[in-house]
């Protein structure tokens, strides 16, 4: 396959990217009185504004004909059917299968039965540990796809009214995990070892402390009763002493950062009851099938990914923030960041030729208004042009209308900021009508103008339920997996983890006391030695 950027299609974009007018928004509202109509699409409940990039009618049909050059409706068929779309790993990416509608098949095999096999499965012992009612507590043991996606779930969806309190204990620093057990009951808490792998070193570091922790106090008979395995290495499982009865499979066809919708789920079906999964499951069907479906033109997950390759590929804007004004979403931003620069931050096309164009974008991000008071002054006034995506909900789940209605005033008035900017003229007036001394309004003008013409885009929806927060979780899946065609790379691999892995192993050994150092550069084995030497351990 060539490489994208030899299409004539890439090539006319990158003409539209050195015009003039490439990064320029206020001019094209001031020419287009139906700018916002034009530019906002809604699917799922989520009503997608765009309006406030630089995209113009131009653009965008450049955009949507690389789309069809790129074939990402192949691309995104291809995944659906089950094909090996992951092409590193020789499999297939069919997170699409687990939202439970049936149909999907992966390697031949009907992949719909066995999820649907597991989810009644699930369902079942969700119901007899709640009607059990001796269990309080579910602490989710896992890492990266393992922990982010369930925590944040159960962070957005939780009521003081759900059945059980989740915690998710990811960091292998025991900072993380004694204080939690240390407050919990070992007697009315269930431990969930979520691991695709069962092989990660940190998650079996924290297994292995909970194992002991039940063990101690319950009795070694306990552990099986008291655990329960979310995994696809059921032989690893065995071995911990987790019975098949309470281990929930799935299989390698499931990305971790995919993988909320699978077993690995469980936690949030234990926390918030089997209902609220249930419409996660059904929001994200809802977003498939509009994938699926929508002609490329009001094709949300295809529209946001064009927005992001314009911005990162054309515009070279290197980062973007992603700001949800909406305090349940707080673990979203983190959610996104391995989503999409795990599946993203790659500098070589499927066919392993280096890309020459920029890829995977920085993802940051923290609740509304928080991030105002934290990192938007950058935003607003830094040299470089960051990118930021809104979300908001129209109403809130709290009774408090006041806090709701500054909360969205904020949001609105941020991204209203952003393309307006302030000219340094405007700030010199603002200041001499406030009566300021001129010299000092002068010196202070350039400090308080604002650019301007810095891009975001709105994404509103009526509430934050189960079914919306599927559908925007799906949103965001679907995304990355358009942008892996359109950057002709491979979204579903991640073997930029690896090697740091790899080299923890021998480091690991020698920061034994009296262990020989190996091989490294001259500032490692000053690290190893010098870690040693403080703890008196030389
Ligand atoms: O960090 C790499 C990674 O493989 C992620 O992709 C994955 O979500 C995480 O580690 C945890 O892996 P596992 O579920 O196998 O423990």
């Amino acid at each position: 396959m060539a490489l994208p950027s030899t299409l004539p299609q890439w090539q006319a974009l990158a003409a539209l990217a050195a015009a003039p007018a490439a990064r320029t928004i206020r001019d094209k509202f001031a020419a287009d009185p139906a700018r916002a109509q034009r530019f906002t699409r809604s699917a799922c409940g989520i009503r997608l504004d765009f309006s406030k990039t630089s995209i113009d009618a131009d653009t965008l049909a450049a955009l949507l004909a690389l789309a069809r050059a790129q074939d990402v409706a192949g691309f995104r068929e291809k995944m659906f059917a089950g094909a090996p779309v992951n092409g590193t790993e020789r499999r297939a990416a069919l997170h699409v299968a687990l939202r439970g509608e049936g149909g999907f098949r992966a390697a031949g095999e009907d992949a719909s039965a066995e999820v649907a096999a597991t989810l009644a499965r699930m369902r079942d012992f969700v119901r007899r540990t709640h009607e059990a009612r001796h269990i309080t507590d579910v602490v989710n043991i896992g890492i990266g796809g393992s922990d982010l996606g369930p925590a944040m779930v159960v962070r957005a969806l939780a009521t003081p009214a759900d059945p059980l309190r989740a915690h998710f204990v990811g960091n292998v620093d025991g900072a993380a995990i004694l204080p939690l057990l240390e407050e919990l009951d070992p007697a009315r808490t269930l431990v969930l070892i979520a691991s695709k792998t069962f092989t990660t070193q940190e998650t079996m570091a924290n297994a292995a402390v909970a194992r002991a922790w039940i063990a101690d106090r319950l009795g070694e008979s306990a552990v099986g009763e008291k655990f329960c395995a979310l995994s696809t290495n059921a032989r690893a499982v065995a071995a911990f002493g987790i019975p098949e009865s309470r281990t929930f499979g799935f299989r390698d066809w499931v990305g971790g950062r995919f993988s909320l919708w699978s077993a690995i789920g469980l936690s949030i079906a234990l926390a918030l009851g089997w209902e609220k999964f249930a419409a996660l499951l059904q929001g994200a069907r809802a977003m498939d099938e509009h994938f699926r479906a929508a002609p490329d033109a009001e094709n949300l997950p295809l529209l946001m990914a064009l927005v992001e390759l314009w911005h990162a590929t054309f515009l070279d804007y290197p980062a973007r923030a992603v700001l949800a004004y909406d305090q349940r979403l707080s673990r979203f931003a983190a959610h996104l960041q391995q989503l999409e620069m795990e599946s993203l931050g790659k500098r070589v096309t499927v066919d392993g030729n280096l890309v020459g164009y920029p890829t995977g974008t920085v993802v940051f991000g923290e609740p509304g208004t928080n991030a105002q008071h934290s990192f938007m002054q950058l935003v607003h006034q830094g040299p470089r042009v960051i990118p930021v995506d809104f979300l908001l909900a129209a109403v809130p789940g709290h009774s408090l209308a006041d806090n709701h209605r500054i909360l969205a005033a904020h949001a609105i008035a941020q991204s209203e900021a952003l393309l307006a900017g302030k000219t340094e003229a405007a700030a010199l007036a603002e200041m001499l009508a406030a009566g300021m001394d001129e010299a000092e309004a002068r010196r202070l003008a350039p400090h308080r103008a604002f650019p301007g013409e810095r891009p975001s885009l709105f994404l509103l929806y009526r509430t934050l339920d189960a079914r919306t927060l599927g559908a925007l979780v799906a949103l965001y899946e679907h995304k990355v997996a358009s942008l892996g065609a359109l950057w002709g790379i491979n979204p579903f691999d991640q073997w930029g983890v690896e090697l740091g892995k790899a080299l923890a192993g021998p480091v690991l050994a020698e920061l034994a006391p009296g262990a020989a150092i190996g091989s490294h550069d001259a500032s490692t084995v000053a690290l190893i030695a010098s870690f040693r030497n403080l703890r008196g351990e030389a």
